[in-house]
């Protein structure tokens, strides 16, 4: 899919612009020219030097002693823990030369920029254009006054990547890192000086008939005189409508009514569509925009939050955008592999990205996946004055236009995260989300109830056990667990279990009454935070997985609660071990779908068990317990089990009692990679008993040899944590072969090897 275009600013409102577009069936008429709009990402060939440097910007500067680098780019790598916040914390300087392709001249010519932690100030030839303030939202420049349109032109960016106190989330303690650089992609948009498409926003309606209907508004940039926009709504290259109407006062509003034979976007099926909005100007076709959209019926009820009709009970986490070593700084595969995680190993139906707005190639992935989201603006307990607010509300705005195409939204956040009420501040950011999207419910993750409700749904983050009873129908828990029960990889079975047991009481609790719609636990995986947050080691280890994204057994009960017809899920609660602090045995605990379990130790069987209902009334798969403690007091005993379903064993897995480090493994996320500097994919390696179960205990230092053309992000050698580790090979820019080899210094070692396909050249 395309990129989108950012808008340059404010809007005109979605909902009070009349429907003038006509329905039309599928079109006949071509376009009389090819589309001008030009999008040129410009990631690589950025030069770069980690400290304010007096007169960078000028053109003719000689920038020979910075370094080169490919966004996304962190402007520091840092070990995985235990590293000073400051570490990151400066002002650095980038320079990008670039030449505008033939034809541009008579053009305008934009900079997009995704992301820039933490403020940007943007020069071109050595005129500077402003500052954007905002590590989370795109923001774009004009560059067409400044641009020579023959030779060579210098993008100059100072990044400042120090804590702000004018900048959300700043000004006060914040428990998560923000990290810096040019972290997310950047790219030239050449488009129309007659006139071209700002941004639009699709509305669905009437989803749940069999004739849906589709309003689409356009905002265009320029006078675009005498100027029409057709809309196409395409399934794949299969056009299944088209309306066109007249641009009048900047924008066109038009209506593809009775769409005959639509799928609807499901958790399931999350069938997308393409929008394809052309401008027409004196019988050509002059700009061209395209995003992904889909149908579907999300709403919030006193029965709980139903999709489509049919209700489903939110069983969510929490994720921040931030990776080991490299911060935020992870290009398009990383960011899809997360959502991966959360959909098909965590198979969690929600989450919300805590507390900002993150990838669109996340959210791009959720769309893809089925996997819904809560997004946010960011903030994290402070407010500060009102130039503050202002940039926060011009973050709603901004987070609103990036993604309100995306199918897997269903809720805006518009409170900073567990702050205090401000009537006329909030009053605002509702205003704005609902004008900007009236399609979705505005939400505000508070920490009390009693707080003023000015949102659609009511969203709350209750850490306590049991929890409030709901005050409100439909009733978001947004936050559970976390910081009252930090679990690390290392902690012994009796932690682990209960860190689990924590995560399934709370999901017991909010089966039990319609009224809640559901919960995200914090969170999905342990993430860097400030010293004075955490272990002391800058890490909450807040997780379900690791900050490696491997699982602990609390991960295995958001696994266990999917399907069997999705996947047969087994997971322990504890790592064995039969002698160490061995009361928790008499309290043993399984994770699983399966409809009974059978649990042998040393061949012998014990018992067959049933999923506990005692103490999970309400859960749909309970987890399983077991009284290990006579069967297994004893060494050198292995465990078994056994997955039933109808009498038949459907799964079936072995843990080792005999206490010794057996195998090493070393898998990557992919075998392939694209050869454009950024593109990267983690390498996992784990010490494992003769069964392939991790050994949580097993320590030693990975030697690793990287060949070939790419870098490796990462410790090395790596000192084992929890039995396992993980660093991330970025490919180079020369296509080849790639092997990564491991060592453990007495299981031997282990490659893998990684193929590096040509990138599509970029603007020199
Ligand atoms: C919440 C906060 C999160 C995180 C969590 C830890 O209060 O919203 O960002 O700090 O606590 O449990």
């Amino acid at each position: 899919m395309k990129r989108r275009s950012f808008l340059q600013c404010s809007g005109a409102a979605l909902a009070a612009a009349p429907l003038m577009g006509t329905l039309r069936s599928a079109r006949a008429e071509a376009p009389a020219a090819a589309p001008q709009r030009r999008v040129l990402p410009i990631n690589r060939g950025w030069r770069y030097s980690p400290q304010p440097v007096a007169g960078f910007e000028a053109r003719d500067f000689d920038d020979r002693a910075f370094e080169r680098v490919v966004v996304p780019h962190s402007n520091k790598l840092l070990p995985w823990h235990g590293f000073d916040e400051h570490e990151s914390q400066f002002v650095s300087s980038y320079r990008r030369r670039f030449k505008l392709p033939a034809g541009a001249r008579g053009q305008r010519v934009f900079v997009d920029f995704e992301g820039v932690m933490t403020a940007a100030t943007v020069w071109i030839n050595g005129r500077k254009l402003g500052e954007y303030r905002g590590g989370y939202t795109p923001f774009s420049f004009e560059l067409t006054a400044d641009v020579d349109w023959t030779g060579p032109n210098v993008l100059a960016v100072s990044v400042d990547s120090t804590e702000r106190a004018d900048i959300p989330p700043f000004g006060d303690i914040v428990d998560y890192l923000t990290f810096g650089g040019i972290y997310r992609e950047v790219a030239l948009r050449i488009v129309p000086a007659s006139g071209f498409i700002a941004d639009f926003a699709a509305a669905p309606r009437e989803v749940m008939s069999d004739r849906p209907g589709l309003d689409v508004h356009c905002e265009i940039d320029g006078a675009a005189e005498g100027a029409s926009v057709e809309a196409t709504l395409l399934d794949g290259e299969r056009a299944i409508a088209t309306a066109r109407g007249p641009v009048s006062g900047g924008a066109a509003a038009l209506a593809l009514e009775q769409l005959a034979g639509i799928k609807r976007w499901g958790l399931d099926v999350p069938k997308l569509y393409r929008l394809q909005l052309r401008l027409w100007q004196g019988g050509r076709v002059v700009d061209q925009e395209e995003r992904r959209i889909g149908f579907r019926e999300a709403r919030f009820t006193p029965d709980g939050f139903m999709l489509n009709g049919e209700v489903v009970k939110l069983r969510g986490l929490n994720r921040h955008q931030t990776y080991p070593f490299m911060g935020a700084a992870v290009a398009a595969r990383g960011q899809r592999q997360d959502a991966i995680t959360l959909k098909r190993q965590l198979k969690i139906n929600i989450v919300r990205t805590s507390h900002y707005p993150q990838s669109r190639h996340f959210l791009d992935a959720c769309d893809e996946l089925g996997l819904l989201v809560l997004e946010e603006i960011p903030g994290w307990q402070h407010v500060g004055d009102v130039a503050w607010q202002a940039l926060a509300i011009d973050n709603v705005e901004r987070m609103v236009r990036r993604d309100r195409h995306h199918a897997s939204i269903i809720l805006w956040g518009v409170r900073i995260n567990e702050s205090r009420d401000f009537h006329d501040f909030y009053t605002r950011t509702n205003a704005l989300a609902r004008r900007l999207d009236p399609t979705r419910p505005t939400c505000g993750i508070r920490y009390f109830q009693e707080s003023e409700f000015l949102e659609d749904v009511f969203t709350m983050n209750d850490f306590e056990f049991p929890l409030k009873a709901p005050n409100h129908s439909a009733y978001l828990n947004t936050e559970f667990v976390g910081h009252t029960f930090p679990t690390k990889s290392t902690d012994n079975a009796a932690r682990l279990t209960e860190h689990m047991l924590r995560h399934a009481r709370i999901h017991d609790q909010l089966a039990s009454d319609p009224r809640y719609a559901g919960g995200l636990g914090w969170c999905a995986f342990d993430y860097n935070t400030h010293g004075n947050f955490g272990a002391g080691d800058h890490i909450c280890y807040h997780g379900v997985s690791d900050i490696f994204r491997e699982m602990k057994p609390a991960a295995g009960f958001y696994r266990s609660q999917c399907e069997p017809s999705d996947e047969v899920v087994l997971e322990p609660a504890f790592h064995w071990c039969t002698a160490d602090d061995y009361q928790w045995l008499k309290q043993v605990m399984f994770c699983s779908n399966c409809e009974a379990l059978r649990v042998y130790v040393g061949n012998q069987l014990i018992q067959e068990i049933a999923p506990d209902r005692a103490q999970f009334p309400h859960l749909r798969h309970p987890p399983f317990t077991i009284d290990l403690y006579k069967a297994a007091n004893d060494t050198d005993r292995d465990l078994r089990v056994e997955g039933l379903m109808a009498g038949r064993v459907v799964i079936e897995r072995r843990w080792s009692g005999k206490s010794v480090d057996r195998g090493f493994e070393l898998r990557a996320d992919t075998s392939e990679l694209i050869a454009d500097g950024a593109d990267l994919t983690r390498v996992v390696f784990r010490v494992t008993d003769e069964f392939g179960e991790l050994k949580p205990y097993a320590t030693g230092a990975i030697e690793l040899k990287l060949e070939g053309p790419a870098t490796l992000i990462g410790d090395a050698p790596f000192a084992l944590v929890g039995g396992l580790g993980a660093v991330w090979v970025r490919a180079g820019e020369q296509p080849g072969r790639v092997t990564l080899t491991a060592r453990h210094p007495t299981l031997g070692k282990r490659s893998v090897v990684l193929a590096l396909k040509p990138a599509v050249a970029e603007l020199a």
